[in-house]
């Protein structure tokens, strides 16, 4: 049988019989022009692991990617189609094949971690550099909970960690439930802060189970309006605006969001003016002392996997489309081997 090809991000596709299922998409367009297909199996380069992928998540990500929004991200991803016909960017798995040069991995190592600007993760087989975003899984966590907790969690790291979030601080997190926002507690938690989460009340139960101090409803109290004020204000869901959190900011406070190029000019402005500063460094980055340290986190009990829905490889339409809900709870997996 002949083998369509999709480059899987590192390029390479394996000539014979070695063949996976993937989802790929072709254009830009609706949840639906994704579809399961045979592909060629990426042949792992010699500073490569091949992983055999046991979960996956849909995200916020694969979801702008496959949508092509906003437009001008087609610069990067193809004017006309995707360039890059396999999404996902997160992965838990073995690995299957380990390159002449990885020293840190052997095969059948359980392994966890993100392939985040070239994807290839919603398939059976991911290539990637053991240099990279990826470490042996936690103690006692199951592929899809290991899976359940990078994208979110190293995002919003890199939002908390020029914010220097730390013990004492008073952190206010906006979308408390998302996967940011869950990250998000968890982190300031982790760090010593006085967490608050702003969420709704179906969500309270879970948002105190991961560290929060205090909650507040959005859809019953407006927080900007309660004259309360913290040192640190995290838009986890990218609904808030600088101009509208600044009373609610202690003096020397920061607003750190999690998207909106107004932001990045926002921070360049209030770096030099005013004693409230937006923070916001992109682009974000995503590198193994992050994984470990989640790893760390997990196996010292100080942070954990939030799930919503788990779907298979084949129902990722449906995934996807609740995904764009904008309503999940933490993150959504895609188990792959059952
Ligand atoms: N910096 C980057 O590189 C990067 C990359 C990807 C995404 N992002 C940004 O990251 C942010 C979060 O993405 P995510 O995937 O973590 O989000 P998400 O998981 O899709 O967020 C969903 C959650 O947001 C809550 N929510 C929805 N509307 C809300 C509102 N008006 N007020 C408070 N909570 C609300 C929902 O709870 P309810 O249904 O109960 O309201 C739901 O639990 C977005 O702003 C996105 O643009 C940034």
């Amino acid at each position: 049988m002949l083998m369509r090809r999709v480059d899987s991000g590192n390029g390479r596709t394996c000539e014979g019989w070695s063949s996976m299922r993937a989802v790929v998409h072709d254009r830009y367009g609706p949840p639906e022009v994704l579809h399961i297909e045979e592909v060629e199996r990426p042949i792992p380069k010699d500073d490569e692991v091949l992983i055999r992928i046991h979960a996956t998540t849909v995200n916020r990500s694969d979801c702008a990617l496959r949508a092509a929004e906003p437009f001008f991200s087609r610069f990067l991803t193809g004017m006309r189609r995707p360039r890059q016909g396999i999404l996902g960017s997160e992965f838990a798995g073995v690995v299957e094949v380990a390159g002449p040069s990885v020293t840190e991995f052997n095969i059948g190592d359980r392994v966890f971690g993100m392939k985040p600007w070239k994807f290839g993760a919603h398939a059976e087989f991911i290539a990637v550099q053991g240099s990279g975003p990826l470490a042996r899984m936690p103690e006692g966590s199951t592929f899809e909970e290991a899976v359940a907790v990078c994208d979110g969690a190293i995002l919003a790291l890199n939002c908390l960690r020029p914010g220097k979030v730390r013990t004492g601080q008073s952190v206010l997190v906006y979308g408390a439930s998302g996967s940011m926002g869950t990250a998000g507690v968890q982190l300031a938690a982790a760090f010593g802060a006085h967490v608050t989460a702003v969420c709704t009340t179906r969500n309270f139960d879970l948002v105190r189970s991961l560290g929060a101090d205090e909650v507040i409803d959005y859809t019953q109290e407006d927080f900007t309006k309660n004259r309360r004020t913290y040192d640190v204000i995290f838009d986890a869901v990218g609904k808030q605006s600088f101009a509208g959190c600044k009373a609610s900011l202690k003096h020397g406070g920061v607003y750190l969001p999690t998207d909106g190029l107004r932001n990045l000019a926002l921070a360049a402005w209030t770096s030099r003016i005013g004693d409230r500063k937006v923070v916001f460094d992109l682009p974000p980055k995503f590198t193994k002392k992050d994984v470990l340290f989640l790893k760390g986190l997990m196996e010292a009990g100080k942070y954990r996997a939030v799930i919503d829905r788990r779907y298979s490889l084949e129902q990722v339409v449906e995934a996807t489309k609740y995904v764009e809900l904008h309503q999940k709870v933490g993150n959504v997996v895609l188990t792959v081997v059952t």
